[in-house]
């Protein structure tokens, strides 16, 4: 698949590496050429460095790794996009204060699809840190690590499942778009946990445990909230 990178910073360049490890033709966008050129190096398979819109015009699959500016600032000709799913994998800004956005707020993915109405956002990859992408397949594998996706697109989410199980990720369907909220406030959670001394290398993984053969507490029974 053709994948273009929008914004090659840290998670930019690594999910474009790693897709581009699989197979992939990738092509690095960035504000910088030399950046991009410098990450396209990375890449085992030749790989393309240039603008954000030249990625984007690319891309059959778009990773929208930039943030710090409106869509079309980063994407000059937002046509480029139409009718491709879009990886939104933005974060609210880190904070160490405590002060966390509100998980009811509208999500970034959400005001990324009004401001590009015509691409189909898929909110993933955004609770992981950059560090698991460099852990190895069959350990992710082993391990089932989850990737959330969120989209009102089920063909785009279609597509970015697929490229979620080749990765080594365990995909999980989150609903709708607007779930979003949802996941940027997970990633928030998994954030502070990691403030908490969790390792870079932590990751979410949403584990079915065998149904037990016997009850021995009772089983869960209808509840009587007033
Ligand atoms: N790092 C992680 O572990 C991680 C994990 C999950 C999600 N995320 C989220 O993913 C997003 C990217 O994170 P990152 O770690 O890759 O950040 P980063 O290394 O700081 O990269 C920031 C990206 O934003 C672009 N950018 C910044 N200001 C811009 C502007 N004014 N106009 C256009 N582009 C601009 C940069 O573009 P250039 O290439 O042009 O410099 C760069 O590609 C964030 O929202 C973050 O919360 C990060």
């Amino acid at each position: 698949m053709k994948i273009g990178i929008v914004g090659t910073g840290n998670m930019g360049r690594s999910l474009g590496v790693l897709c581009a490890l699989h197979g992939h033709e990738v092509y690095f966008g960035s504000r910088d050429e030399q950046k991009a050129r410098t990450a396209a190096l990375l890449a085992v398979k030749p790989a393309g460095a240039g603008t954000n819109q030249e990625a984007a015009a690319f891309g059959d699959l778009i990773v929208w790794a930039a943030r710090g500016a409106p869509a079309k600032e980063i994407v000059s000709d937002a046509s480029s996009l139409a009718g491709k799913p879009l990886i939104d994998l933005n974060n609210n800004e880190n904070r160490t204060d405590g002060g966390f956005g509100s998980a009811g707020a509208l999500s970034f993915a959400e005001r990324l699809q009004a401001e590009l109405p015509e691409a189909q956002v898929v909110k993933a990859f955004n609770t992981l840190p950059m560090e698991v992408l460099e852990v190895e397949e069959a350990e992710l594998r082993d391990k089932q690590v989850s990737v959330f996706l969120a989209s009102d697109s089920e063909s785009a989410k279609v597509t970015v499942r697929e490229l979620v199980e080749e990765l080594g990720f365990a995909p999980f369907d989150f609903g709708p778009l607007r779930n979003a909220r949802l996941l940027e406030a997970l990633a928030d959670v998994f954030r502070h946990a990691i403030h908490q001394g969790a390792s870079l290398y932590g990751c979410l993984s949403i584990v079915n445990l065998p149904k037990p053969e016997r009850t021995r507490l009772g089983g869960r029974q209808p509840s009587k909230l007033r």
